[in-house]
């Protein structure tokens, strides 16, 4: 766990204790370290080093305005899927030119916005796409530089609903539709295609996909070229796994070591899009216990933190490890494999306070003795967790704090019951 580590049988955040964060903030408190969002980029930044890289932080991942601002400091771009992110990356002071804009159905307002904004370039995941860009590209008297989303029909052997580069998928394009729309471009006024784009799935963790993704993209460039297209920028998306579980990621130097030799060939620049690899590691979720119960053999802690605020178990049954904020003697202080028999602990169901039975952190999870008030910490929250919060139940949503050595941010308050009524209007009686 990059920067979160145990010492003695306290969990710590860089140089804070975790404990003294939740008494601080609250609980549920999402908490991100500041050195583990740098470093991953640091890390991206030199495997790459040989494709002159631009890392542009998939900001679906992690939202944040402090985040986003940290990453726009330490020079990241950005990868926008929204007029709404669009508008975070800017307000955050990250650079349109250095900020690529994807999604299936980007609307004309939207195209419009980052067409002023001076984005780098859009990912164009459809034939309809093209003429829309067109269209708004000549209306503006602009030529819109724009990467075609192809499918190259790889399978990332990685969950169903984080799949995206097989056919089926309903992004981007397959190759042979990709190259017919290539020749139609070229007689598109408002259109300059400078670059190739790939994305092929998420929490991928064999680099298999990847040398075969490489492959395809190096052909198409060369195909692109010959059409007569000034291709200088390969894009190959995010998708970089990390370890929920411990021991399942690869490290990102041996990504790079089957794609950086197949796509210097093509002399273009390399863009990248992580979004898990740079903060799913670089957060936990912190809660606390309010009561334990038993029903039958099932032994279940229901702490405030609930599907509303990481909806990643529910919703893809994923595991994250969950350990005491504070350990209690007989356990060890961190297990070396959580899906082990773990001395000292008893398996039991990590629930929330939300009325769905789907409304669990994880099942027949071995843990310590805990007690009313507890703190338990959630790993690997720091992607995927925050920006898919609801307000179900009229539940507000989690504080966020940013930890740099020791000092702690607030980076999102938490959410005040009027804070979730405000948008909505009073009925006339
Ligand atoms: N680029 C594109 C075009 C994407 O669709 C995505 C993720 C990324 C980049 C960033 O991928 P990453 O490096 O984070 O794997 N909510 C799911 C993950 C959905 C991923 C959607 N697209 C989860 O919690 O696992």
């Amino acid at each position: 766990m990059d920067h979160f580590h145990y010492r003695d049988r306290d969990l710590y955040c860089e140089d804070l204790p975790a404990a003294e964060l939740a008494d601080r903030f609250g609980t549920p408190l999402y908490v991100y370290s500041a050195s583990a969002f740098v470093d991953r980029l640091a890390e991206l930044h030199s495997a790459f080093a040989a494709l002159d890289p631009l890392v542009c932080y998939s900001v679906k991942a992690n939202s944040n305005l402090g985040l986003l601002k940290l990453m726009a400091g330490h020079g990241s771009g950005f990868d926008v899927v929204s007029g709404g992110e669009l508008y975070r990356v800017r307000k955050a002071g990250g650079a349109p030119s250095k900020t690529v804009f994807a999604g299936v159905g980007k609307t004309d307002e939207e195209i419009r916005e980052a067409l002023r904004a001076g984005v780098m370039l859009f990912n164009v995941e459809s034939e309809a796409e093209l003429e829309a860009i067109d269209a708004v590209a000549r209306a503006e008297g602009v030529k819109a530089p724009i990467a075609l989303r192809v499918n190259p029909d790889v399978d990332p052997k990685t969950h169903r609903y984080i799949s995206t580069g097989k056919k089926e998928s309903k992004f981007g394009m397959d190759v042979d539709r990709a190259l017919l729309a290539a020749e139609s471009v070229l007689g598109m006024r408002g259109l300059a295609m400078t670059g190739l784009h790939m994305h092929i799935g998420s929490q991928i963790t064999s680099t298999e996909p990847y040398a075969h993704a490489s492959a395809r993209a190096a052909e198409l460039v060369d195909r692109l070229r010959g059409m007569g297209h000034e291709i200088t920028w390969c894009n190959m998306g995010g998708g970089f796994g990390i370890d929920y579980r411990g021991g399942e990621s690869r490290p990102i130097a041996e990504f790079a070591e089957v794609m950086v030799p197949v796509l210097r060939e093509t002399g273009c620049r390399l863009a990248m899009e992580p979004g898990r690899s740079i903060a799913g590691n670089a957060g936990v979720l912190l809660s606390r216990v309010i009561f334990t119960k038993q029903s039958g053999d099932k032994r279940f802690v229901i702490q405030d933190a609930a599907m509303n605020d990481l909806i990643r178990p529910a919703l893809y049954e994923g595991f994250h490890r969950i350990w005491p904020v504070r350990v209690p003697e007989g356990s060890p202080s961190w297990p070396d494999d959580f899906e082990a028999p773990i001395p000292g602990t008893e398996p039991r169901d990590v629930v929330g306070p939300v009325c769905e039975s789907g409304d669990f952190l994880a099942k027949d999870r071995a843990l310590p003795p805990t007690a009313r008030g507890d703190l338990l910490a959630v790993f690997s929250a720091g992607a995927y967790g925050m920006v898919m919060a609801s307000n179900y139940n009229t539940r507000p949503r989690a504080a966020e704090v940013l930890v740099q050595g020791s000092e702690a941010t607030l980076v999102r308050r938490r959410e005040t019951y009027d804070d979730l009524l405000g948008p909505e209007l009073d009925v006339p009686s």
